[in-house]
């Protein structure tokens, strides 16, 4: 099928919603096999509760947004079959490494009060964390439009973030304030600010976790060589949105981490567990 036709199918799903279901989902799944990334088609799915639709086997939300860069990620990946699929199990994979880490340190997820999952993006983990601890997550991110998509599809509260640490005003009271990915994107001077600004957020005994790259993968799987001052960082991304000196992509040895923490935090992390999240992602726990 062309693109043209994808487009008519597309066309024809929309017009059938209005007088049978049933051909509506026969257009959107033909749609949906002769371009196999369409968001479109998958939305519709969703929305229509249809056999093919991920929600009903996931129990949860499978919406995703138009705008999510994450999704495209995996919809332009060469090994991906199914993007739906591999981004929503995704987000299950971080769901399982985060319960573990946490059980680590004897702060299990499920006894907590108060969430903030900060740099949320369009939910690609939200989804599965309200799953998880419902009534209790909140989401902050920069992306136009993603807190409107957070509250409106997941229900949780949620709140717009900036590119300045001290615009966000936060107040003492949540139990873990989860960061995936953000830090191995802010040029180094920028970790300080963030790292007070995010820690005022936590309750007594609260936990800080946050992920940077691995060390070793740094070097083995980029090439990176690192100098004296212990991180490499280079001005673009994976964003189109975001400006690469504001949100680039950082290298940093575990020492720099460690420095990194103790110098804003006045103490070193309680935890680093190497490669936790996704291929090469340390993560980082800190304790209030
Ligand atoms: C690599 S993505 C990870 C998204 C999400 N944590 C996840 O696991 O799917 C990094 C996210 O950081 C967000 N971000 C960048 N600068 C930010 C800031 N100053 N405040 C909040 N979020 C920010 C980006 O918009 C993007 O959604």
């Amino acid at each position: 099928m062309t693109k043209q036709n994808v487009l008519q199918t597309l066309a024809a799903a929309r017009a059938a919603e209005l007088t049978s279901k049933e051909r509506a989902i026969a257009l959107y799944v033909e749609a949906l096999a002769a371009d196999y990334a369409n968001l479109e088609a998958h939305n519709a799915l969703e929305r229509m509760r249809a056999h093919e639709s991920f929600g009903r086997w996931m129990l949860m939300n499978c919406t995703i947004d138009e705008r999510d860069d994450i999704f495209k990620f995996f919809a332009a990946h060469p090994s991906s079959l199914n993007p739906f699929r591999d981004y929503l199990s995704d987000g299950w994979r971080t769901l399982s490494e985060l319960l573990l880490l946490l059980e680590a340190v004897d702060k299990p997820l499920l006894k907590m009060n108060a969430v903030l999952e900060f740099a949320a993006g369009f939910g690609r983990f939200t989804r599965h964390l309200v799953g998880a601890i419902p009534g209790k997550v909140t989401c902050s991110d920069v992306l136009p439009g993603s807190v409107e998509f957070l509250q409106r599809e997941f229900g949780v509260k949620a709140f717009a973030s900036s590119h300045h640490p001290q615009d966000l005003q936060l107040k003492p009271e949540y139990d873990l304030i989860f960061v995936l990915s953000l830090f191995t994107h802010l040029p180094a001077h920028m970790w300080a600010p963030w790292l007070q600004a995010l820690a005022a957020g936590l309750a007594p005994g609260g936990l800080l976790v946050f992920s940077t790259h691995n060390e070793e993968d740094a070097v083995v799987r980029h090439g990176v060589r690192f100098d004296k001052s212990d991180m490499h960082f280079i001005a673009t991304s994976e964003s189109p949105s975001i400006d690469g000196e504001v949100y680039g992509t950082i290298f940093t040895t575990r020492g720099y981490v460690e420095r990194a923490v103790e110098s804003a935090l006045g103490q070193p992390p309680v935890l680093i567990h190497e490669r936790r999240f996704w291929e090469g992602q340390d993560a980082v726990v800190v304790r209030k």
